[in-house]
């Protein structure tokens, strides 16, 4: 199950990623916001946050203006690894290196095909299990 979650600078991209998700039979549990009138990322951040937190979803794509206070609100929570891609390589190496269990997108930077191709990449790419990313990982969540 893919978290989606937005503000209002992300919300015409996450419609976007929706018709993706729909065609490709990918279930999603969207978290809000739900149109383009203003409001906070922070809260967005954290409910989908949680839903990964809690175990109910697997993954999470957050989206705001530029997906920066987005990622930056859901990189506070324990155990969330965001990332902000703009392109495919960095979506699947953040994936294969640090198990990034969230995508950050922003709506007013990636055009609608090039963010649809960042969240194929991320959904399908698996985290190598390297002992050396793992390591890493381990000390990102560590609290020293
Ligand atoms: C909202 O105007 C904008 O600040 C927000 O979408 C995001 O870009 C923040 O980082």
């Amino acid at each position: 199950m893919i978290a989606l979650g937005c503000d209002h600078g992300g919300y015409e991209l996450k419609q976007e990623i929706i018709k993706y998700l729909e065609e490709k039979k990918i279930p999603y549990k969207d978290f809000g916001c739900d149109s383009t009138q203003s409001v906070d990322y922070p809260i967005y951040a954290r409910k989908v946050g949680r839903a990964i937190q809690s175990g109910e979803c697997e993954k999470g794509i957050l989206i705001c203006g530029t997906g920066i206070g987005i990622s930056i609100a859901a990189n506070k929570m324990k155990g969330i690894r965001a990332a902000l891609c703009t392109d495919c390589f960095s979506a699947e190496a953040t994936r294969q290196h640090n198990d990034a269990n969230i995508l950050a997108l922003g709506g007013r930077v990636v055009g609608p095909g090039l963010a649809v191709k960042i969240v194929d990449t991320f959904l399908h790419t698996e985290f190598s299990h390297d002992e050396r990313h793992q390591r890493r990982i381990n000390l990102i969540e560590s609290d020293e």
